[in-house]
């Protein structure tokens, strides 16, 4: 039995990891679903997968239930110990002091926790991971008690977004996310493309998961940039796979891609940055101009890609002046023969466009 535990945008995370069991074949049945964690049985063992989630923390082996659980823990001389669903800085001593207790036997052992935090942040795991162990509790209907298997590396993320040679700060996607929408695709291999690939982040990322790797963007100077990274990306990694790159407006991908696609994963021109949160009838305008431009973009779309081929597009939505959020529905998707298989949102507080994520099937 194993535990997931999601970081920010919990709800798209979930999604993630259920579409994520598909696009790899397995068969997992949920055993107890909370708002933050899953934890879960499955078919098969996961750990070599988990490093493709963007959207998971931390992946643990569940232990066995209730507080007795801790007996069954492997002696470590160092550990942690991380708590979900309950801040109790009691128990958590309690929980502490009995399994340095229960661990006396094999020897002396020690255990820290960080201020003001109930579970210990990847990046201090990370430092003495696997030697230092990380003990999980996971307070829902019932006490879960596991130890932590993996960890999603955020020195890893940050690299491939800050460490990169060529960037653009707002304009591009968070790695964790360009993850999350390969993810949602449903499909495991095959020709994947990014037609507003910008700096290569979504591209980047195709390499990495070892799948045929294919952006372009109608920018020359941007797709320069995409370049570098990418040459940057194959020599940091060891990566022998290299992505097609080609300079293409993208209502125009039939005349630049002789390929036809698997999967289109993008984060198009999403309008010009807002100066203040707009109200809905502007939300309202800004929006249907943005589809005169995405229409003809998905008509491109039907003329490059496989049947039942998959598209997973952020499309604008926006967070209006009384706090609320608009979403657009686009009935044009049906006529072009695009079902909308499911929609998600995320963005940060201070961001005034929501990512509406799309993610669709191509009838053909
Ligand atoms: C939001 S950015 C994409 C950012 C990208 N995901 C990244 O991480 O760098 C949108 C990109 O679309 C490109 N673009 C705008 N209109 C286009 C068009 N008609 N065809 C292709 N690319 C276009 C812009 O040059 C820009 O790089």
């Amino acid at each position: 039995m194993y535990a997931v535990v999601f970081g920010k945008n919990p709800k798209l995370s979930k999604a993630e990891f259920w579409a994520f069991t598909r696009r790899f074949g397995l068969r997992a049945r949920a055993i107890e679903n909370s708002e933050n964690w899953l934890i879960f049985e499955c078919n098969r063992r996961i750990e070599h997968l988990f490093h493709k989630l963007g959207g998971s923390l931390k992946l643990i082996k569940i232990i066995g239930k209730g507080e007795e659980a801790i007996n069954e823990f492997k002696y470590s001389k160092h550990f942690t110990i991380s708590f979900y669903g309950k801040e109790d800085w009691k128990l958590w001593r309690k929980m502490g002091s009995k399994i340095k207790k229960n661990f006396k036997e094999e020897g002396s052992s020690k255990f820290f926790k960080p201020r003001n935090v109930y579970s210990m942040p990847s990046e201090l795991i990370l430092k003495g991971f696997p030697e230092t162990k990380d003990f999980t509790f996971l307070f829902g209907n019932e006490l879960y008690v596991g130890e932590t298997l993996m960890i999603a590396d955020p020195f890893e993320l940050k690299k491939l977004d800050v460490g990169r040679p060529r960037q653009r700060a707002i304009l591009s996607i968070p790695p964790r996310l360009a993850r999350i929408m390969i993810n949602l695709s449903e499909k495991r291999e095959g020709n994947f493309l990014d037609p507003f690939c910008g700096v290569g982040t979504i591209v980047q990322e195709f390499l990495l998961q070892g799948l045929n790797a294919y952006g372009s963007d109608i920018n020359p100077k941007i797709l320069e940039a995409a370049r570098q990274n990418i040459k940057w990306l194959r020599k940091e990694f060891g990566l022998k796979r290299n992505a097609h790159l080609e300079v293409c407006d993208a209502k125009r991908l039939q005349k630049c891609f002789r390929t036809k696609f698997d999967a289109i994963i993008t984060e198009p021109y999403l309008g010009k940055p807002l100066k203040h949160f707009p109200s809905r009838s502007e939300a309202m305008r800004m929006a249907k101009e943005l589809d005169h431009f995405y229409y003809p973009v998905f008509e491109g779309f039907a003329k490059v890609l496989k049947r039942n081929g998959r598209v997973v597009f952020v499309f604008p939505a926006y967070k209006l002046e009384d706090g609320k959020i608009y979403r657009r529905d686009r009935k044009w998707l049906k006529k072009l023969d695009f079902e909308v298989l499911a929609k998600y949102t995320d963005f940060e507080p201070r961001h005034r466009v929501v990512r509406d994520i799309h993610v669709l099937r191509y009838r053909g």
